[in-house]
Formats: structure tokens, sequence, C-alpha cells
């Protein structure tokens, strides 16, 4: 269902997204999320968060969510480009605001939404070694939820696992806009605005309503905006209740946000699988480079390759997913011909990719250095991002609690 506001001139351009603190991010993390949120720095008023609370709802028994963890990822992110002066960095539970925001949004969460968001049932299913029958665990997606709106994000840039709660917030706004943006008397003041219209152009609206409400029709929804903008009688404020009245809404307090889903790049981890820490098969980004040489130097290949004069096939080898990240064109063509006609062995194929993660790792370390010689620039850093968000959620808080009737 369409339920973008009209008209949509409200500039929603902030970004926001958030990571648990793991300890050191690797390249899978790079290339995955984090080279996107470097990217959209130039686009968007960008609010990065240290997601601490969310790794307590899978490791609430673990306490490894310790400070040392949190500034490490800090600095993984300031080493990989993502910029003080033009982002927003902070920590999510030094703003106690998001757990007010949570726990406001779950009195009229139906617990339904919560128990068919697909992680739910998948990670209880795969973390087997963990309890995750918790009440934390099941409202995980709605404190992302908060986290999400009380910024009043625009846009949220997410893989496609986490697609599913941008979409349960969606959820969760409409509802919050449809429960507390309405005034009492919001239908009553609704219908004195169609009896201003033409007695047809009336009748007309509120079939195209109705119609639209009980179908969705994108058509009915169209057509019932054209009657509001042909009336000559309306003035604005009429044209925007009308329009909140169509779509069954009351006054916008939580934008709903959007996913964004950028062109990411997948690369696996050493092993073809998933680049995890739980695997074992990662690289650091600031991993050292002797490391690295030496990860990569025993990486599988081709199981069909066991000597060196055996052709390969690329596809099934995790170094040619390296290259494809790694390697211009003619080095890929190199390796595609290389392998298949044996005519390269795989130590000699790995070498390029060896040092281009190395080339790319400089920077990152050149721009950790300094943080990494001076933790405190990092506190500060994360103290002045922590103030500019605390100012931004304690302003939608004032106006979530008034909507509600909290302000006594
Ligand atoms: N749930 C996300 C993860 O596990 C982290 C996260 C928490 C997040 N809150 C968010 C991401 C808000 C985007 C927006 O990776
Ligand atoms: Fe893999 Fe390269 Fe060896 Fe082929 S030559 S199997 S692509 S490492």
């Amino acid at each position: 269902m369409n339920t973008e506001p009209l008209p949509p001139g409200q500039q929603r351009a902030r970004v926001l997204s958030g990571m648990r603190p793991t300890g050191a991010l690797h390249l899978g993390h790079y290339h995955g999320a984090l080279k996107n949120w470097v990217r959209l720095q130039a686009e968007y008023d960008c609010f990065y968060f240290v997601a601490d609370w969310h790794a307590l709802t899978t490791h609430y028994e673990d306490r490894e969510i310790i400070e040392r963890n949190v500034y490490d990822m800090v600095i993984d992110w300031l080493a990989a480009g993502i910029d003080p002066e033009k982002s927003t960095i902070f920590i999510q539970s030094r703003l106690p605001e998001h757990a007010e925001l949570f726990t406001l949004l779950a009195m009229g969460t139906p617990l339904a939404w919560l128990e068919r968001v697909p992680s739910y049932k998948d990670q209880i299913e795969k973390l087997k070694d963990r309890d995750l029958s918790t009440y934390g665990f099941l409202g995980y997606p709605l404190l992302q939820a908060a986290d999400i709106l009380i910024y009043k994000a625009g846009f949220v840039p997410v893989g496609e696992d986490q697609a599913p709660h941008v979409e349960i917030t969606r959820e969760v706004a409409r509802r919050f806009n449809h429960l507390y943006g309405r005034e009492a008397n919001f239908e009553e003041l609704a219908l004195a605005v169609v009896k201003k219209m033409s007695k047809s152009d009336g009748k007309a609206f509120e079939a195209s309503r109705k119609a639209y409400q009980q179908t969705g029709s994108e058509a009915s929804l169209a057509q019932a905006r054209a009657l509001i903008v042909a009336s000559g009688a309306l003035s604005q404020a009429d044209r925007e209740r009308l329009d909140a009245y169509l779509r069954g809404t009351g006054k916008t307090i939580l934008p709903e946000p959007l996913a964004l889903h950028t062109e990411v790049t997948k690369l696996p981890g050493l092993d073809g699988e998933k680049m995890s820490k739980s695997y074992g098969n990662t690289i650091a980004m600031r991993e050292d480079p002797a490391e690295v040489e030496r990860k990569v130097r025993r990486m599988p290949t081709d199981p069909a390759r066991v000597h060196r004069n055996d052709p390969g096939n690329p596809e099934v080898c995790p170094v040619w997913q390296f290259h494809k990240v790694y390697s211009n064109a003619d080095t890929q063509t190199w390796v595609v011909k290389g392998c298949t006609t044996a005519g390269i062995g795989c130590l000699e194929c790995k070498q390029p990719v060896i040092d281009a993660i190395k080339k790319e790792q400089e920077p990152w370390r050149e721009r950790a250095e300094p943080y990494l010689t001076n933790p405190k620039h990092v506190h500060w850093i994360v103290e002045v991002g922590t103030e500019r968000a605390r100012t931004v959620a304690r302003e939608t808080m004032r106006d979530v609690r008034e909507a509600i009737g909290l302000r006594y």
C-alpha cells in the first residue's frame, strides 16, 4: 500500500545504520556494508551506531560487549573512511531514548508481527547452543524499529537478511501514526472537509477511499487524490487532513523508512563459506600483512586440481571469488585461462590477490594509526556523535510522548 504522505515535500535524506560490536571487522564487513556506508556519506546525513544492546539480544551471558570491542569497531569504521565531520557516530546504549521508544512501541505491536519475522525462527534453529527463547530476542526487530524511527531516518542500508526488519519498522510506524496521529474527532473533521467538496465529488471520493482501503488499489488512491487536488474549495490543511483520512493514517509522527539496497560486493570467507568470525575463515581489516599472505596461501582451491598439471575450474574455487572482487579484467582473464589450461599454479594465481589485499589495507592502517596511539580522540568522536544523536532523539521523544498523551 502506498502510504507516502502527500505532498511528499518533506526531505528525508537521513540514513541510519548500525552494527553489532563483535570485535575486529573483517573484509566481509568492509565489502558487504562499510564500503557502502562510506559512499553514502557524500549524499546523505548519515547516522551510524554501535548496536551494543543488539549484541546482548543473542549474547546476553557473554559480557563480551566490552568497551574495547566497541571502540575497536569505531576505529575500523574510521579506518575505512567514515568521516566524523560528515557522519554522526554513536553508541546505542548511551541513548536510553531508544529503550523508551521501544517500550512505547511495544504496547501496540501485535505479537504475531514479531513471531513471523523470518530471522526469529531461523536463528533459534541455527544457534542451538544458545537459549534464544527470550523476550529480548523476540523483541529485537522492534528495538531495531525504535533505532530507526527515533531518528526519522529516510533510508536504511541493510543486507537482504535485514530487509524484513525494515519492513516491520514501516508497519510499526504506520500503526503508530494511525493510533496516535489523529485527534479524537479525526473522522468527524475529515467528513466535514468532504462536505466542502461538490456533492458528486464527495461521493466519488468516498467510493475511491473505500475501494483503496479495502483492496489497496493504487488506481483508487490516485483517483481519490485527483479529486482532492481538483477541489478548489479546500485549504492546504484540509487537503492534508483528507489525504491522511484517505490513507487511513493520521498525522505522520514517525515517517516510514525505506530499505536502501545498494549494490554490495559479496566476498566469501577463505573457505568459500560466508565470511564470519565463528567459522574462523576471516581476514581482519587490519590483519598483519604477513598473516594475510599466510592465510591466502593456505586457502583451499578447486579440489580437482591435485597436481600442478591438472586443469582447474575457477567457478568452484574460493580464490576466484576473491579475484572477482580484487582483480581487473586482464588479471581475471589470466586466471581463467591459466587455471583451465593448467598454465599457472595455484600459488601463482593467489599472488595478485595477496598484493591487492595488502594494498587495500594500507590506507586503513594509516587512518587507524593516530586513533590507536590516541584512544581519547576516538572517545571524543563518539562523545560528539552521541550528543548530536541525543538532540534528535529527544526531539522525537517529545513528539511521541505528546502524541500518546504523556505530557503531564
Ligand atoms: N540488526 C542489525 C544487525 O544485526 C544491526 C542494527 C540494529 C541495525 N539496529 C539497526 C541496522 C538499525 C540498521 C538499522 O546487523
Ligand atoms: Fe583456484 Fe587459481 Fe588454483 Fe584455479 S589456479 S584452482 S582459480 S587458485
